[in-house]
């Protein structure tokens, strides 16, 4: 079988399912709310990991794949996943040295179980693991050197066209529609694909404020030019990437009793938080349809 073959022989659902919610936070505002099911794509490639590392076992025809992540990294654990699924090669570059003598962690646990092979690097190797000389020598060191390379988070070109056909799904079918952000790679693809009368808005879960520029980068690259009409909004992030607030942890239990969606928290509760909010200060126009992307699973 070919890479597309090997693909579709895991049956991922897609297009994935699109619901509609009653939720009156949103109707009194005259604003339907629609969740895009990417959750539901596959049991263990989730969501945006579909969409993102799809195309990359692709690109990789058959070649080992390296990726990069920290201890708890969602990215690897999709990743090895993958690797055992199809039955390729796989090599975690994990962020810390002092790991190397410890016990696995649960996540990294999971990715040796599914065949991934771990090697452990200092934080300044891999912060600088972009530059091509770091990254020359990971590989040498890892025994890695003829494998296909997937950034941190998984966003590269690949993985930013991959997350065109999202958008794809939902053109004509939202106005806007939602999405929360790691990296910016999903939102840069999402944009993308979406009909010109249709705007993508991207709630970070990372503080900083960069975002716009990096999703603007990857468009480019990706697509030559930037694409799509969409904005990030920035109010949302509760601190950083996996903080989180009495507050945010209520209202991610409250939306799973309403509406029986298990929540994700590091991204899909700050996501749906920001939409209330959004809602309540009537930045959604009555009469307009609200898609959010359901990009993962708790
Ligand atoms: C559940 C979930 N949602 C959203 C994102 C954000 O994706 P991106 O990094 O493409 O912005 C991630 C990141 O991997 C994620 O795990």
């Amino acid at each position: 079988m070919t890479g597309p073959d090997v693909l579709a022989s895991l049956r991922p659902r897609l297009p994935s399912p699109l619901q509609e919610v009653e939720d009156v936070r949103f109707a009194r505002h005259g604003v339907r709310l629609l969740l895009k099911r990417d959750d539901l794509i596959h049991p263990e490639l989730i969501g945006n990991k579909w969409r993102k590392l799809a195309p990359n076992l692709d690109a990789a025809a058959g070649r080992p794949i390296v990726t990069f992540g920290g201890a708890y990294s969602n990215h690897l654990r999709a990743t090895a996943a993958a690797g055992r699924l199809l039955g390729l090669r796989t090599t975690g570059v994990v962020r810390g040295q002092e790991l190397a003598d410890r016990p696995l962690n649960p996540s990294l646990a999971r990715c040796a179980a599914d065949g991934m092979r771990l090697h452990f690097v200092d934080r300044s190797t891999y912060r600088a693991k972009a530059e091509p000389r770091t990254l020359a020598a990971i590989l040498r060191a890892a025994h890695a050197e003829d494998a296909h390379v997937v950034p941190e988070g998984g966003s590269n070109v690949e993985a930013v066209r991959g997350c065109v056909s999202l958008g794809g799904e939902l053109s004509g079918l939202a106005d806007v529609v939602a999405v929360a952000c790691g990296t910016g790679g999903t939102l840069a693809g999402l944009a993308a694909g979406l009909a010109p009368d249709q705007r993508a808005l991207g709630i970070p879960v990372l503080k900083g404020g960069f975002l716009t520029a990096e999703i603007q980068t990857l468009q480019e690259r990706a697509f030559g030019r930037r694409r799509g009409v969409w904005s990030l909004d920035d109010r949302f992030h509760f601190g950083g990437y996996a903080r989180t607030t009495p507050e945010l942890d209520a209202f991610a239990a409250d939306f799973e009793q309403r509406h029986g969606l298990p929540v994700e928290r590091l991204y899909v509760a700050k996501l749906l938080y920001g939409l209330v909010i959004l809602a309540e200060e009537g930045r959604l126009a009555p009469g307009s349809t609200l898609a959010a992307v359901i990009t993962g699973r708790p």
